[in-house]
């Protein structure tokens, strides 16, 4: 489904995801279970601390859970199915300089390529047409990214992704520390993907924008599964797990109301 090789967009469940780090003492993810449509976009949002980055790192088997299990299509995310799972998932870091590292941009986006074995032709080829996709096409991709200004690294980092084709685009904090214009660009590239998307951030707003279905994560558990609009209408659950609306600070944030004891919904 995807512009350049044809890629699909796979669907992605996860069965009872409990993973504790080695020696903590509480669990960052406990029991979650979560099922995404081929294609479909879902943000996860969440306070600090609630479990994001460490659900997104068992998606393409940088964690092992301690309990659960996870699949990407029909394939389960094992070590063993590992190169396959990595070709499937294509996770963007929350630091672009986490996923930005060679001479030139250009290296950068063919990095992924060069690694799944394509011969470096098509693996430029495949990195000039990723740039060209998230808006970078106009930039002389000789250049080091960290000429890049912090907007266009973002991007620069969905980039050295794309240009590996995966059917699922997994998206640590893709509005961190961006200006007004570069949350909006990005929402855009991220809207206009045909893959599955999944968009971890703390940003209510900008997941709204980018995925019509929002999950709530606290405490390592899934706390709601709704649509976007009722997510954000529902100023209680916003307060109750410490996310708040950018339009608060303007307005003052509104009195929490007494939780309903059915806000562990996990209606859509
Ligand atoms: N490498 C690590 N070692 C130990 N604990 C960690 C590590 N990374 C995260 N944690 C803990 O796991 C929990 C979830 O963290 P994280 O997934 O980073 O949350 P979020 O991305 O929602 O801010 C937190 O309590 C955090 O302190
Ligand atoms: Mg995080």
């Amino acid at each position: 489904m995807s512009e350049s090789t044809g890629a699909k967009a796979w669907g992605v469940e996860i069965i009872g995801l409990t993973y504790s780090y080695p020696g903590a003492a509480a669990s960052a993810l406990s029991d979650v279970t979560l099922s995404l449509a081929p294609g479909e976009h879902l943000a996860i949002v969440g306070p600090n601390g609630a479990g994001k980055s460490t659900l997104l790192l068992h998606l393409n088997g940088i964690l092992e859970p301690s309990a659960g299990s996870l699949r990407i299509g029909e394939l389960p995310v094992t070590p063993g199915n590992s190169p396959e799972i990595r070709g499937r998932v294509g996770l963007v870091f929350q630091d672009p300089d986490d996923q930005l590292f060679m001479p030139t941009l250009l290296e950068d986006a063919a990095f992924g390529p060069l690694c799944q074995g394509l011969p470096r032709q098509e693996a430029e080829a495949r990195a000039r047409r990723a740039l060209e996709s998230v808006g970078l096409g106009h930039i002389d991709a000789r250049r080091p990214a960290h000429h890049l200004s912090g907007g266009e690294k973002r991007r620069a980092a969905l980039a050295t992704v794309l240009s590996m084709d995966p059917g699922v685009l997994a998206f640590d904090e893709p509005s961190a520390e961006l200006d007004g214009r570069g949350r909006r660009v990005i929402a855009e590239i991220l809207r206009a993907r045909p893959q599955t998307v999944v968009v971890v951030t703390h940003d209510v707003e900008f997941a709204a924008a980018v995925c019509p279905r929002i999950v709530l994560l606290d405490g390592g558990r899934l706390i709601a599964d709704r649509s976007a609009d009722a997510t954000l209408n529902d100023t209680g659950l916003l307060l109750e797990h410490g996310l708040e609306l950018a339009r608060w600070l303007r307005e003052g944030a509104p009195r929490a109301t007494a939780p309903e004891s059915g806000t562990s919904d996990r209606k859509r």
